[in-house]
């Protein structure tokens, strides 16, 4: 059984209403996953309740505000093996019942873990490798009577990839922690500590966080934080997290993905202030390079493709996206010329991490963009350039989208720059039009809003649809079907303009929508012949375009933004009108925008 999870502990000197603050906590992580849930409360006993569901659901069987203790775990969960069922749900517990315990990861050797456990008597609840954990742990108490010591024990025996919190009766004011390859924080509080999966959950009570690495293992009292690494105790270095609470709440939206859209200006303004020197250091580590490799997955990919399309006319030299999880056919080309981009919001992925760790090894350079500070993969890259965007909770990326376009483009006009094919003026001329583009993105959003939304009560119906563009604005035609599909369930199939007559052109009939991203470039008297053909089939024709642009007399619906010059103000101002029609599409069909079926925001299995 492999989990891709949110876990949450407190331990506090008080007793509180404990499951409060967790299942509250849970909520901010629930975008990891959403099939089960569970809490564990430690007080004279050891209390589990877990369930099928979502948090809400879920909460209302347990008693939350009647519940006073100083210990508890929570945990949500995504299954990718296996039903969400109650058994499966964490937290897990050991066959005396004195032990629970929350994981996101895979122990790997899980089977033979429990072959041998099985043949010590143990009973086993649930199908899943986390559940060995405990009963692991029950055996070593058998040996010590340290709890910690048994813990230490247990962590050497076990292999994959884990962040655990675990509580126990016999130290019941303490929380034990491991971390290798999922995240893990530590939030000290006043009288209060925790941990979880990521920082959004600890906001509300402190913003003292501790990041703790691989092989690091941790003990949380109410008072203190005790961190060692082999054996060895390292000073927890406390850093301060500059997101605020409110940051992560819905303020007034009805979904967090609307509320997203809306803050794409400031999430832009933000990333877009990157100080000149990192700037330019970045820059030249994409000059120097004699080959350049971006990696990344979903809408992060499709970030990677603007600049890579960009540098390939601009640079002269090489230059690649791979997806993630297929980098294997690029590996041979990697070696200590190559400069690895990896792009990651998250900073989590699995596929990503896989694929840089594994290149990283020809000696390769590396400059990651991630949204989250102190990521792995940020972690693991030479350079690091962090989208300046806030937490994004709605699982389908918007505003990390744009920041990590306006990133990616800033830096690719910044790397032209110093080779020498933008002149100084031009560069000059670039820098003035990119300061403008947040005001241009806020005025946008709210002129398509209205639009979106009556072209979502026509389109809900649609079974299909077709995203076309040419040239330059291909990467936002796979943007915007990804999040139709993602969130509406409407299939959507991006296109090369010029391709779809290929093969495509056969589904399209009466009303089938295809939508046009098809901007004033050296592309719009091209397209015109592809909107034509579409149109003659009977297709009903949505333009997301530029003021003056030849195609508005052909279309049905037309989202007319100003007329823009710069691959950069396109790239991320023809997304805009897209993401609000897929997020007023889903909720046209009753669908929850922020919580797509089968999908999980940071996915850590591969
Ligand atoms: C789509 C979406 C996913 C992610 C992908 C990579 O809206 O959010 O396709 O883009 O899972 O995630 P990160 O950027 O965290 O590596």
């Amino acid at each position: 059984m492999i989990s891709m999870c949110g876990i949450i502990a407190c331990v506090s000197k008080e007793k509180i209403p404990i499951l409060k603050t967790i299942l509250n906590s849970l909520k901010k992580l629930e975008y990891r996953g959403y099939d089960s849930v569970g809490v564990a409360v430690i007080d004279d006993s050891l209390f589990i309740q877990k369930e099928p569901g979502k948090i809400d659901d879920v909460a209302k069987n347990i008693n939350v505000n009647g519940i006073f203790a100083k210990v508890a775990i929570g945990h949500t969960r995504w299954a990718t093996h296996g039903k969400p069922t109650q058994k499966n749900a964490h937290p897990h517990s050991d066959c005396t019942n004195s032990i629970a315990l929350v994981h996101n990861g895979i122990i790997e050797n899980y089977l033979e873990l429990k072959k041998e456990l099985l043949a010590k008597g143990h009973v086993f609840q649930s199908e899943t490798d986390t559940e060995i954990i405990a009963h692991l742990l029950e055996e070593e108490l058998k040996e010590t009577h340290d709890f910690f010591d048994a813990f230490k024990t247990m962590i050497k025996k076990i292999k994959g990839t884990y962040a655990i919190a675990v509580v126990s009766k016999s130290d019941p004011e303490k929380i034990f922690l491991a971390k290798k390859d999922s995240p893990l924080i530590i939030g000290v509080g006043k009288s209060q500590n925790f941990a979880a999966s990521d920082i959004p959950a600890i906001l509300e009570y402190t913003r003292d966080a501790i990041i703790l690495h691989d092989g690091e293992i941790a003990v949380l009292t109410a008072e203190s934080v005790y961190i060692e690494r082999n054996n060895v105790p390292i000073e927890p270095k406390v850093v301060k997290v500059l997101w605020s609470p409110e940051m992560a709440q819905k303020r007034g939206y009805p979904h967090f993905m609307l509320k997203e859209i809306y803050e794409q200006p400031i999430a832009l303004r933000n990333t877009l202030d990157i100080p000149e020197t990192e700037l330019l250091n970045a820059a030249q580590t994409i000059v120097d390079a004699e080959n350049i490799i971006f990696i990344a997955s979903g809408t992060s990919y499709h970030a990677t493709l603007h600049a890579k399309n960009y540098l390939i006319r601009h640079l002269k030299k090489p230059i690649y996206s791979v997806i993630a999880s297929e980098y294997d056919s690029l590996k041979s080309l990697v070696d200590d010329t190559t400069l690895l981009i990896p792009v990651s919001q998250s900073g989590e992925t699995m596929d990503v991490i896989r694929a840089l760790n594994d290149l990283k090894e020809r000696k390769a350079n590396t400059l990651a963009i991630s949204n989250v500070y102190q990521s792995t993969v940020a972690r693991l890259a030479n350079h690091v350039i962090y989208t300046q965007a806030g937490p994004e909770i709605g699982v389908a990326a918007t505003k990390t989208y744009t920041s990590q376009v306006a990133v990616l483009m800033l830096l690719s006009y910044t790397a032209s720059f110093l080779n020498g094919s933008l002149e100084q003026s031009e560069y000059h001329k670039y820098l003035e039009k990119i300061r403008k583009i947040p005001v241009m993105v806020e005025k946008n959003i709210l002129n398509s809003e209205l639009q979106a939304r009556q072209l979502a009560q026509k389109i809900k119906i649609a079974e299909s649809s077709f995203y076309l563009a040419r040239g330059q604005s291909i990467p936002t035609a796979m943007e915007g079907a990804l999040k139709m599909k993602e969130i509406a369930y409407i299939h959507a199939e991006s296109y090369p303009a010029g391709e779809s007559k290929h093969g495509p052109i056969a589904l399209v009939s009466e009303n089938f929508p295809v939508f046009f991203v098809a901007p004033r470039d050296e592309t719009e008297k091209k397209i015109l012949g592809n909107i034509e053909e579409m149109k003659a089939r009977g297709a009903n024709i949505i333009l997301v375009t530029e003021a003056g642009s030849v195609a508005i007399p052909r279309a049905d619906t037309t989202f007319i933004l100003p007329k823009m010059t710069l691959t950069i103000e396109r790239a991320i101002n023809l997304i805009i009108p897209l993401q609000l029609v897929a997020y007023y599409t889903a909720v046209e069909r009753g669908y929850d925008p922020d919580k797509p079926r089968n999908l999980a925001k940071t996915v850590t299995v591969d």
